[in-house]
């Protein structure tokens, strides 16, 4: 009798742990949310787009001629988070940053032409008045860091994969 009381207790352990594993996988959306591939074959230059990548806005920008000159076009010594903009693309015509503004973790504005984009030509974080320039620099207000380079590649001239 104990020999079988021990047999049903095992399954009763079996089947209380199956729903605790369960919910320890990841849920399907979570895991393809790990990496996002984005078409940017429509973005025209002077244009950006916003996708979500793990629960953050990534601002994609295809930048024009001008605003890679900007970007390129700074003293160091006059940067807040001191980074080339070399350092921070993989080609110069397109800029992919998470957009979370480095302060207090608003989402600036600058992804649409009719938007702010700042004394520098890039975001306006309205919050408490942080200006990223063209390489999504901390250019002036309270923020400490630059827009963040999310890891990223590029698949192919037309295609990206962030994460
Ligand atoms: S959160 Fe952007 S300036 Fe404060």
């Amino acid at each position: 009798m104990a020999l079988l009381a021990g047999a049903f207790g095992a399954v009763g352990a079996a089947i209380a742990a199956f729903p605790l594993i369960n919910s320890l996988n990841p849920a399907k959306d979570t895991l393809a949310m790990a990496s996002v591939e984005v078409d940017i074959s429509d973005i025209p230059a002077g244009a950006a787009k916003t996708v979500m990548w793990r629960g953050k806005p990534v601002f994609i920008r295809h930048r024009t001629p001008e605003q890679i000159e900007s970007a390129e076009d700074v003293n160091l010594q006059n940067l807040i988070d001191k980074q080339t903009d070399e350092e921070r693309v993989k080609k110069p015509e397109w800029l992919v940053v998470v957009g979370v503004c480095t302060h207090l973790g608003c989402v600036p504005q600058g992804q649409k032409e009719s938007d702010n984009h700042g004394e520098f030509g890039g975001w306006f974080c309205s919050c408490h008045g942080s200006q990223y320039d063209t390489s999504g620099r901390i250019r002036k207000g309270p923020a400490p860091k630059n827009l963040a380079v999310p890891p990223y590649q590029f698949l192919s001239d037309t295609k990206i994969k962030i994460g």
